[in-house]
């Protein structure tokens, strides 16, 4: 590429910025309107395009859901956007693969703001340009909110709880599965995270911006599966504090869990726990429900009476 294209190619990637989540459209649009948006943020890039029939075949293959009344919704948009951005590097069952990783461990919006802000970056990186945007005044005063949230230990989203679980064969993932969703169907803005599939660096940053949290761990050999273990371990480095937390144990001979994860906590300041504790034994039973419809209800109670 001579210096004059370089130059060229770079003037119209520093332009480059894609809608997040929350701007892309919230009624539905047909598929012509689908195809002619997603283009419209990847023209700068010959080849990066979408045809009708591309968009049915990823219907047909399950990478998308079907439309509802022949239109596509903001969460189909967010992963078309991303297929058109990578299908020239990534095979179709890769991204099938990638999709399904994703839906285990975050929602559309938050995996697709990611992408959004990681490829923005990267071209940034690719062409040599300065991807950091200078803040603005208005930006600073919100930086410098978020410092002083962070700095005093105060949550940023009070309301939402993080339903964190490290689980060896599965049963007590699903059981805070469950969990999270007692909560959610309890009016609850909740957020997953499998400890054993998602970097530390999220389940801290989520617990220290929500102001809730549910602790399901497996005991293992008498001690905490050490993805519990470990994430526990980081936020008494970071001196986390200031959180109501309800915990859920599994253990088929000498459950220590609960045990466990309370020691810890116990040792951080601030830390209001929930008394009732579920307590498994293996997979989840009529007599665990009732546990976690206790645990579930007393958390929000709490919350109530926090906010
Ligand atoms: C390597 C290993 C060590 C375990 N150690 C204990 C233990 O010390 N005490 C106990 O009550 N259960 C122990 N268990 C049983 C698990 O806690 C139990 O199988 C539990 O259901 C696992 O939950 P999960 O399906 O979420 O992995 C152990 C299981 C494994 C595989």
């Amino acid at each position: 590429m001579n210096a004059e294209t370089k130059r060229r190619v770079a003037a119209s990637a520093a332009g480059f910025a894609l809608p997040r989540y929350d701007q892309l459209p919230t009624m539905g649009l047909y598929l012509d309107q689908t195809v002619q948006y997603v283009n419209s943020h990847f023209r700068t890039f010959p080849g990066m395009e979408l045809t009708g029939s591309m968009v049915s075949n990823y219907v047909k293959k399950g990478l998308i859901t079907h439309p509802v009344r022949k239109k596509y919704m903001r969460d189909q948009i967010a992963y078309l956007m991303y297929i058109v951005a990578v299908k020239n590097v990534l095979s179709m069952e890769n991204i099938q693969m990638l999709f399904a990783i994703q839906q285990e461990i975050s929602t559309a919006e938050r995996a697709y703001n990611t992408f959004c802000a990681e490829l923005e970056s990267a071209i940034g990186q690719v062409f040599g340009l300065d991807a950091a945007p200078r803040p603005t005044d208005s930006d600073l005063t919100g930086y410098l909110h978020l410092y002083d949230t962070w700095s005093s230990y105060k949550p940023e989203a009070p309301a939402e709880i993080l339903v964190a679980s490290a689980s060896i064969h599965g049963h007590t993932l699903a059981a805070a599965r469950t969990m999270a969703e007692k909560l959610r169907a309890a009016g609850a803005k909740v957020t997953e995270i499998d400890l054993c599939r998602t970097d530390v660096s999220y389940a801290v940053a989520e617990a220290f911006r929500c102001g809730k949290m549910v602790l399901a761990c497996a005991t293992y050999d008498g001690f905490l599966f050490p993805p519990m273990e470990t994430f526990l371990t980081h936020l008494k480095t970071k001196n986390f504090q200031n959180r109501i937390a309800g915990l859920m144990e599994n253990g088929m001979w000498a459950p220590m869990a609960a045990k466990l994860m309370t020691a810890s906590l116990t040792g951080m300041k601030g830390i209001t726990l929930c008394e009732h504790i579920v307590s498994i034994h293996g997979a989840v039973k009529a007599s665990t429900e009732a546990q976690m419809d206790a645990l579930a209800s007393e958390i929000m109670a709490r919350c109530a009476a926090a906010d």
